[in-house]
């Protein structure tokens, strides 16, 4: 257990535009969508929307948007939300935009245009403290988001990078990063994995030497320790119609825990807790999230027996 301290976001904020189709197009092929939504995301924006919505912990997000009408509703969501966005800066031009579709079995793509994400003429000195827990992604540049590690590893503060997109070049930020939270796909680009399984997570997180997190879907997380030690944590029933942004719920609520002194495993589980409740609705923000829904689905489904593996 360490202090309590809190989150920091450091990331992408994007306006979502979400096409309902009854299935995903093909390279050259037109679908036309049953519905439009339009919503704030952005990796950076959602994962500090479930820090905030899943814990009492004070969030902060940092990160740029465009002096558009989307700039100001990103801010403003995120606010109501319980976000400090005293970091958001606004510069000249469009916020970044993300455009989805998620077809009727809830499969997605996305495809990203950065906008103000990537507008960086200099990094800021963020206000760092020993127990902020700093969280990153990848939807911002590289070069800016390991300066951003570097800034927390020199005040004490502990870093999660949920390395997605997978960029090349992303494994140089590893030594700056306590735990890194993946997907299947990104496992497999960042750490060279050809399979996912107990034995090469620890593998990886042992020679890394970092905390690894690999998240499953509906089949939960395995979480190694930095010496390796694994745990495989369950994800929690629940009927899917949307994964956008059930990742960044993971990712969101796991930071809140750790800042709150949760050991890995528990984070992990209120992480996979937050990622379930969020595929359960269209969009990638649970509106009704909040600490204690969160707590609730965890009680329903107490600690499971035998779950620490090595
Ligand atoms: O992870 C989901 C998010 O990815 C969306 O909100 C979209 O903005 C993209 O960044």
């Amino acid at each position: 257990m360490t202090a309590a301290g809190r989150v920091i976001v450091f990331g992408s904020l994007n306006a979502d535009i979400t096409f309902e189709v009854h299935r995903l197009p093909q390279a050259g092929e037109t679908v036309v969508a049953g519905g439009v939504r339009r919503a704030s995301g952005g990796k950076g924006g959602n994962q500090a929307y479930a820090a905030a919505r899943t814990s009492t912990r004070p969030v902060l997000m940092a990160g740029a948007v465009g002096d558009d009408e989307a700039g100001v509703s990103l801010r403003d969501d995120l606010s109501t939300a319980g976000v400090d966005i005293g970091l958001v800066r606004v510069v000249e031009g469009v916020s970044g935009m993300a455009m989805i579709a998620v077809d009727e079995e809830g499969h997605n793509v996305i495809v990203v245009a950065p906008g103000a994400n990537h507008v960086w003429p200099e990094v800021p000195a963020l206000p760092l403290e020993a127990d902020d827990v700093v969280v990153l992604q990848l939807e911002v540049p590289l070069d800016v988001a390991a300066q951003v590690a570097r800034q927390a590893v020199a005040r004490g503060a502990r870093v999660v990078l949920n390395a997605a997109p997978v960029t090349p070049g992303a494994d140089g930020l590893l030594a700056d990063v306590d735990v890194l939270v993946v997907n299947e796909v990104e496992a497999t680009d960042l750490l060279g994995l050809s399979t996912i399984d107990v034995e090469a997570v620890a593998a990886a997180a042992r020679e890394r030497a970092l905390a690894v997190v690999v998240t499953l879907g509906s089949d939960g997380a395995l979480v190694a320790d930095a010496e390796g030690r694994m745990t495989r944590v369950p994800s929690f029933p629940a009927d899917a119609v949307d994964t956008v942004g059930a990742g960044d719920a993971f990712v969101g609520a796991f930071a809140a825990a750790l800042a709150g002194g949760a050991d890995l495993v528990a984070a992990a589980r209120r992480g996979a807790a937050a990622g379930s409740l969020t595929v359960t609705v269209r969009g990638a923000r649970h509106p009704r999230l909040h600490p204690l829904l969160v707590d609730d689905l965890l009680d329903s489904q107490p600690d499971p027996p035998g779950r620490t593996m090595s």
